[in-house]
């Protein structure tokens, strides 16, 4: 066998690929809301039910019932294997991936980089305990309730702190056997000079942990009690973090960002902490970092628009006006809005209130016109610097996704600068965006390939005709893996009155196998799981229980468990009806009536049993 590929190479890998940009290559896609719609390639259609979710990166066709993520799709298009799958696209957004049986080196890297992460998880307990209930922290906390911020919020983010002293963590690090060089990478104690002991990075800040997109703690962010500067300082890049594709917050925000298609972003820390406590949940920080491309591109999987509050300052205003033009090219519609004079979001919640501040936010306007009316303000009466101005203008509508809205915007800049709208046009026309700087789009290297189950069979990746095959029995069981998804404690019955009491179908088998693993290594199951599937069947049911929104009331959910019970049951007497037939042909030809008589009666029984259920 061919060596695995890292699970946190291809996590890689699918966080680069996006696959509306895989599948356009082929299939032409059109966009409606959050979706995008085509034919499906692998069946044949003339109305279009194969849609691609740019959201949560998978793809269904709601015709023939194929679906999955990036690497499902590759492996079908291209009649490949998981494995080719992946290795095709790390090539084209440049991971590498060691080559077959994952050498001692590769597995000493695995083991790294797990134990790196573990390491994080070490520290942030350890300070986050301190701040909870540690007399060195009793300022920290007398701190954090000063700024107007309760206990709750400190949980859910496991704020921490780092107390004064040099080497706090150095020895809670030792006691727990970690290796200082390890601690050291990670930016958490760093080497002490002149042959003097090793020392803590993080001393007398309150500690903000950043997570990455599953959740998992890859740096910190610290700041002081005090005036005194650096105000922050910030865990450095490590092989677990790279500031330029992780927002803080972005895990905690994500479910409603996806439910509202819109996020807040600002800059600080404490925005975000003011924000969450005022109950806007659809909110991340930049913590001082540009935005970036992979920013952008990691925003637009879960939401449409953005709307930038930043502090209302100078610097606040240009990194607004920095953020814009990489928000536009990624497709997304940006709005802004401006606070009192001075006002940073944290001071303007907390003054005017959760209520009046939702208002205020939702009476944001396109940062757009924003820019414009700020330039142009700024521009002064001589007609170079209007043109100047104008010019940055268009720039900037250039860069807006969708021709109406970018007429829209040139209706405004001509009825706000006075030049005639033509002029406009035409100069828009010429104006050019400077290049952006990203990884190539992945393309295609074959055009459509026969349409074959990867495996050579036909029907077996149909899950559609699954569905008409056996009828009302698989709802229910597709209900109820649906309900395991979200719901750990689900999970847990089902553990409790075994798999196959519930089920009886061997790919919802296997799925609520998956399942249940990844409650026991303490992940929530979600669009990865696709990746433990490699069996395509098994990826089509995945995806279409992920896209199986339904809520579920918990007085349903007995009544699930009941009918997945039933139909189980059902199966078994089917079952033991066939046999019965058989048996019962068999007496006949062999003349044993006795037998007949006891067939006879196991089928009378079994058919008023099938009937009353
Ligand atoms: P408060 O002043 O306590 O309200 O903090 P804040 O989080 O609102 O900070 P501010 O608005 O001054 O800055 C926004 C963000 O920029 C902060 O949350 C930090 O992430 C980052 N930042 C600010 N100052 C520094 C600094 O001195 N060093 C670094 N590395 N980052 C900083
Ligand atoms: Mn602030």
């Amino acid at each position: 066998m061919a060596g695995r590929i890292p699970e946190d190479i291809i996590m890689q890998v699918r966080e680069r690929v996006d696959i509306v940009d895989l599948i356009s290559g082929y299939v032409q896609l059109k966009h409606s809301g959050a979706n995008h719609m085509g034919l499906c390639p692998f069946h044949n259609e003339k109305t279009p039910s194969f849609n691609v979710n740019s959201t949560r990166q998978i793809f269904h066709c709601f015709g023939c019932g194929v679906g999955g993520n990036v690497f499902s799709f590759l492996m079908r298009m291209e009649g490949i294997a998981f494995p080719q799958a992946v290795r095709r696209l790390a090539e084209q957004v440049g991971i590498e991936i060691p080559e077959d049986e994952p050498d001692d080196r590769e597995l000493q890297r695995r083991k790294e980089r797990e134990q790196l992460g573990q390491i994080y998880e070490v520290a942030t307990d350890f300070y986050h305990q301190l701040l909870l209930d540690d007399p060195r922290a009793a300022q920290a906390r007398g701190y954090i309730r000063r700024r107007g911020f309760d206990s709750e919020a400190v949980r859910r983010f496991r704020l921490g702190f780092a107390p004064d002293g040099w080497d706090v963590l150095c020895q809670h690090l030792k006691q727990q056997n970690i290796d200082p060089d390890q601690a050291k990478q990670l930016g958490l104690i760093r080497t002490g000079r002149e042959g003097r002991n090793d020392y803590d990075m993080f001393r007398q800040r309150l500690l903000f942990p950043i997570d990455d997109l599953f959740g998992h703690v890859v740096a910190f962010g610290g700041r002081v009690l005090d005036d005194s500067l650096p105000k922050y300082i910030n865990s450095p890049e490590s092989p677990l973090y790279h500031k330029s594709r992780i927002l803080y917050g972005l895990f905690q925000a994500k479910n409603e960002m996806r439910r509202q298609r819109k996020v807040v972003v600002v800059e600080g820390y404490f925005d975000h902490l003011a924000l969450v406590q005022a109950g806007i949940e659809n909110v991340v920080a930049t913590c001082g970092t540009a935005l970036t491309a992979d920013h952008a591109k990691v925003l637009k999987r879960y939401v449409d628009q953005v709307v930038l509050l930043f502090d209302q300052d100078k610097a606040g205003q240009q990194a607004c006006f920095r953020a814009m033009p990489v928000l536009l090219q990624a497709g997304l519609q940006v709005m802004t809005l401006a606070l009192p004079e001075g006002d940073d979001p944290d001071s303007c919640v907390r003054r005017e209130g959760a209520e009046k501040f939702g208002e205020r936010l939702d009476s944001a306007g396109s940062a757009v016109d924003y820019f414009m009316v700020m330039t142009l303000r700024d521009a002064g009466d001589s007609a170079e610097a209007v043109a100047r101005a104008i010019d940055a203008v268009l720039v900037m509508i250039r860069q807006v996704p969708g021709e109406i809205e970018r007429n829209l915007h040139l209706a405004t800049l001509a009825r706000c600068s006075g030049v005639d709208q033509a002029v406009l046009q035409r100069q828009l026309e010429r104006t050019t965006v400077p290049a952006r700087t990203e990884a190539p789009k992945p393309r295609p290297s074959q055009p459509l390939a026969p349409v074959v189950g990867y495996d050579g069979s036909q029907n077996r990746g149909r899950a559609g005709e699954q569905v008409k095959e056996q009828g009302g029995d698989l709802k229910a069981q597709r209900l109820l893996l649906a309900l395991m998804f979200v719901d750990a404690c689900a999970a847990e019955q089902v553990k409790e009155v075994g798999v196959a009491t519930v089920f009886d179908d061997p790919l919802c088998i296997r799925l609520a196998e998956q399942i249940q693993d990844s409650y026991s290594q303490q992940r929530q199951p979600g669009e990865w799981l696709l990746d433990n599937c490699e069996d395509p069947p098994l990826q089509d049911l995945l995806t279409q229980i992920l896209l199986s929104e339904k809520e579920l009331v918990s007085d349903e959910v007995e009544k699930i468990f009941g009918d997945c019970r039933q139909a189980v049951l059902r199966g078994q007497l089917k079952q033991r009806r066939a046999e019965l037939h058989t048996q019962m042909r068999e007496a006949e030809q062999q003349n044993d009536s006795d037998r007949q008589t006891v067939c006879l009666q196991e089928l009378t029984r079994i058919n008023r049993q099938l009937k009353s259920r």
